[in-house]
């Protein structure tokens, strides 16, 4: 029995640069809010929580004058005018990949070109972008844009400019960009799909094409989990999501030869030790890159 890490399992540079943020907010004992979890891992909040760090859901919760952090995913303008209008000192952790897109809907609003978020409508990241132009329309993908190109034929000459959240599939958006191009005459394109999905989605199906079990860790609510835990599984029938080492059951899984093991972009390096800790002392053979990666994700 093989245990095989993922080189990209875990915290993303993003997300581990706003955890980062908010332990030095909380270290240096000011008063601090996180607006939104940081992130979408339990664990990784109750943690902040236990720092000092306090949690609000919307700008009004945020105590006048307090240091406000946002979280990776961002937020849109009106929250920054908010937090602004009640004297708070914003802690950006925006991550940078996320930035550019709003920076880049900002501008098409401002040249006068309608915005296409290709992205599920739900997600904090889609809202956030959302909140950088006026009127953008989001599209979950290729069919809904057939949909919206068919309901206003016109739309296909508008000046139309299109994004896509940072953790949408290269599939989704492949498709989106090829309905596009077939009908739309004045398009500009962003790929703005991170890199680090990207990869951490393909090295999990390579894991999972050649493993006779899975484990995926991460939060129940981490969009990005879940879009690993469905790639997996499709590959890989016997693939299992856990949040934390006590839901994993060696039993089941040890008379698989190989087990693949991968987790989210918001999943702590010690999550993934907690699991690792469980399987070697179960006696699972641990490759030897385990290690070795499980010191680059802590
Ligand atoms: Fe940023 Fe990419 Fe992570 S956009 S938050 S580095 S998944």
């Amino acid at each position: 029995m093989k245990l095989e890490l993922a080189r990209s399992a875990g915290f993303c540079y993003g997300v581990r640069r706003a955890v980062e943020m908010a332990e030095q907010a909380a270290r240096s004992g000011c008063r601090c809010v996180m607006l939104g979890p940081v992130i979408h891992n339990g664990s990784v909040i109750e943690r902040l929580k236990a720092q000092g760090v306090a949690l609000a859901e919307t700008p009004e919760q945020v105590p006048e004058g307090a240091a406000v952090i946002i979280r990776s995913h961002g937020e849109g303008r009106p929250v920054h005018q908010a937090l602004a209008a009640r004297g708070c000192r914003v802690i950006d952790a925006t991550c940078p990949n996320v930035a550019r897109i709003h920076h880049l809907v900002a501008r098409a609003e401002a040249e006068g070109r309608q915005v296409l978020i290709i992205g599920m409508r739900a997600h904090p990241e889609v809202q956030a972008i959302a909140g950088w132009c006026g009127h953008p329309v989001v599209l979950e993908g290729a069919q809904e844009l057939e949909q919206w190109l068919q309901e206003g034929p016109e739309r296909k000459s508008l000046p139309l400019t299109m994004v896509s959240q940072t953790t949408s599939t290269q599939m989704i958006w492949d498709l989106s960009v090829e309905k596009a191009k077939k009908q739309c005459t004045n398009l500009k394109i962003f790929d703005t799909i991170c890199n680090a999905t990207y990869k951490r989605q393909s090295e999990a199906q390579a894991l999972a094409a050649r493993c006779g079990a899975m484990i995926v860790i991460g939060g129940r609510d981490s969009s990005n989990t879940k879009r690993l835990w469905e790639l997996c599984a499709a590959l890989c029938p016997d693939t299992v999501w856990i949040e934390r080492a006590a839901e994993l059951e060696p039993s089941n899984l040890c008379r698989k030869a190989s087990i693949g093991i991968t987790a989210g972009a918001s999943t702590p390096g010690w999550i993934i030790k907690e699991v690792y800790d469980k399987m070697s002392d179960e006696n699972f053979e641990i490759e030897e890159s385990f290690a070795e990666m499980l010191e680059k994700s802590i």
